[in-house]
Formats: structure tokens, sequence, C-alpha cells
């Protein structure tokens, strides 16, 4: 495979032809990097870590996941099982993780939404710190690299939007959410302990909002792109919280693989964090509307509290990325969430609410 931007052949490589349209979407300038590599994906049957196992297999890697199936689920790697070069594991990384050599580890078992991290405080965050533990000792011990699922959530309430990567975050430390912001934040700085003490290869991805197929819209799993899809697509009203003028930016899922990819093979990236979202901020109650637009009918918004300490903006500055990755997101809102809309209808819905 030669180096240069270039589509993987998803299908020469088994993929099922449902995926085809989102596997185009993926290229990535450094794809022979992971050829015949052992790459370990923690939280490999969620919703990121299952579109980086294929994307990684269908790279060439042999890919090991291990997933405690908290908030992932089997069906997101069903389709991969039967692939000569995956293997699946059920491990809580918090208790301890196999001892075997990887090249790359990806370190992206943690809950995410936070209706369920703060039904499930003491987990996340031993996740985040235990379960990060883990896997730095394995990667310390083979010198394996080590990319770590970061969150936007470690700036809290910040007071520079778009936040730069330089925004050292205004978290409240004993609050609700504050079990996944500083479970993140400490997971950050274990990281770069291990980079201090042991000359670890360490790099950070902090995420915003994604979005995208296999993403759950269920109960406490939902977050709000997915929450108000699945409401729309069954013909009940949007529930937004607050007046719904709070901001997020979402980023459709092939683009924040695109560059979750580029940061685990780019020479610059070593030691460094990187802002990984869309810069396109909108407020929830826009993306409610435009939800409804696209799903082609209104049924109203239904208002509920504000959760406690939920941030008013939130909106990456991503000229790092751009410059030293040379990415940037291709996928606007509304192809995403059409994109999305479809994966749940064909997927997720109950015949008789499609
Ligand atoms: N999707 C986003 O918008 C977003 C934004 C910021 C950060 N992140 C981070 O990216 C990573 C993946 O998020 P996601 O959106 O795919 O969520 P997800 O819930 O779909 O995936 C997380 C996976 O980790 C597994 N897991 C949780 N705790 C575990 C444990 N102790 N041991 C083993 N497996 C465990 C879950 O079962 C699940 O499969 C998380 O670390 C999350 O914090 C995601």
């Amino acid at each position: 495979m030669k180096s240069g931007s270039e589509s993987v052949d998803f299908k020469a490589h088994g993929f099922p032809e449902r995926y085809d349209c989102f596997m185009a979407l993926l290229d990535v300038p450094s794809a022979a990097d992971f050829h015949q590599k052992e790459v370990l994906v923690a939280g490999g049957a969620g919703f990121l870590g299952s579109w980086l196992s294929e994307t990684l297999l269908a790279h060439g890697s042999s890919v090991t996941c291990i997933d405690n199936l908290a908030t992932g689920r089997e069906a997101n790697i069903s389709h991969l099982r039967t692939h000569k070069n995956f293997r699946f594991e059920k491990i809580d990384i918090s208790d301890g993780i196999m001892d075997r050599h990887f090249d790359m580890i990806f370190h992206f078992a943690s809950r995410a939404s936070p209706e369920e991290y703060q039904q499930h405080p003491v987990e996340t965050m031993l996740a985040n710190s235990i379960g990060t533990r883990n896997i730095l000792e394995l990667a310390a011990k083979y010198n394996s690299r080590v990319i770590y699922a970061s969150s936007s959530e470690v700036y809290g309430h910040p007071d520079v939007v778009p936040t730069p990567e330089s925004y050292w975050g205004h978290v409240n430390p004993i609050g609700p959410r504050s079990c996944y912001d500083e479970g993140k934040r400490f997971g950050e700085a274990l990281c770069m302990a291990y980079l201090r003490a042991y000359n670890l290869d360490v790099r950070i991805v902090r995420i915003f909002n994604t979005y995208g197929p296999r993403i759950r819209g269920d109960g406490a799993y939902a977050r709000a792109a997915s929450r108000f899809i699945n409401q729309a697509l069954r013909s009940e009203p949007l529930t937004v919280y607050g007046d719904g003028s709070q901001t997020r930016s979402f980023c459709f899922v092939t683009d924040t693989i695109n560059a979750i990819l580029r940061v685990a093979t780019s020479d610059a990236a070593r030691a460094e964090v990187f802002n990984i979202g869309n810069p396109r901020e909108i407020t929830i109650l826009t993306l409610a509307q435009l939800v409804e637009q696209l799903a082609g009918g209104s049924h109203g918004v239904k208002y509920g509290p504000l959760p406690e300490d939920d941030p008013p903006r939130r909106c990456p500055d991503i000229s790092k990325a751009r410059s030293i990755l040379g990415w940037e997101p291709r996928v606007g809102l509304e192809e995403g969430l059409s994109q999305t809309m479809r994966w749940f209808r064909e997927n997720e819905l109950p015949r008789s609410n499609t």
C-alpha cells in the first residue's frame, strides 16, 4: 500500500457493502504505517472503538479489541468477528489487562454520555485512572505507542471559545460531571507522567462531540444528536435541556477517525495533545430544528431543566490539527446527520416506526 492520500478498498477486505458509503469517506495519508501492526483497541466494541477497529483492519493491522461491554455492543463488531486478524476479549481494563506486545494501543474505554457516566461515577473514574495506568504499564513494558481518548470536557466551562489546546480548563472538581472531566484530566496527566518518567510515546486526542452510525440513541446512552434523531424518527417531540441556547459543535465520525489515525502516525504528534472536532458551533435548539427538517416533519420541542454544570458553549479551535496533521473535517452537518439518520432507520428502529 503506497503512502499519500488514498482510499482503502474496504470491500476487498471483506467489509459488508452497506458500510461502503461511510468507508469511502476515510482516507489516511500514512495508511501504510498500520500495515502488519499489532494494535490493541480498548473500548473497541463502542461507537468510536468499532470504527477504529474496522478501519485499522482494513489498513492491514491485526486488531485485538478489549471491552467490558458496559456501553459497547457486540453488534458493533459482529461483522469483524470472522476476520482472521481480529480478536475480541471481554475485559474490564480497571481489573487488569493481558500481558502481550502491541505496537500501538488506542485507549478508548470509558463511558462517554453525560447521563450514563453520572449514573456510574466510580467506574468512569476507575477506567480513566486505574484503567489508564494498566494500559500505560503494558505500553511501558513493550514500548508501545499509546493514543489516549480524552475529551473536550477537560475544558469544563471555558472562558475562551473556540478553545485552543493551550487553555487549561475551568472545571468543577466536585460537581456531578467531575467523574468524567477530572477522570480525563487525570488520564491525560498520567500519560504525560509516563512520557516524562519512561519516555513513553503517548499522544492525546481531546475529542469534541462526535456522532454517526453506531452511536447509541437509547436512554441514558444517548447524546444530543442521537437523541434528537431517534425522537424525530419516532415522531416524538425533541427533548431540549434549558432554553437550547447552549452551543456545541458536531463532528461526523469519519472525520474524527481520520484525525485520530493521523495523530497515531504523525511523527510530530508524539507527546502532543490535539483538539479533534468540527469548528461549526451551533445552538442545541438549531440542531433540534435541523434534525426535524431532515426527518421531514415537526413534532415540536419539549423543554427540560438544564443539567447541573452543563457547559454553555463548546467549540474547538482546531488550528493545531490543521497545521500539524493537515486535517480538517470534510463532512457537513446536514450530510452527516442524514447519513446517521439513514443508519438509525435501517438498523435501530422498530419497523412500525420507520
Ligand atoms: N463520541 C464522542 O463524542 C466523544 C467525545 C469525547 C470523548 N470521547 C471518548 O472517546 C472514547 C470512546 O467513546 P464512544 O463515544 O465510542 O463511547 P462508547 O460508550 O460507545 O464506547 C466506550 C467503550 O468503552 C467500553 N468500556 C467502558 N468502560 C470500560 C472498562 N472499564 N473496561 C473495558 N471497556 C470499557 C464500553 O463498553 C464501550 O464499548 C471514550 O473514552 C470517550 O470518553 C468520545
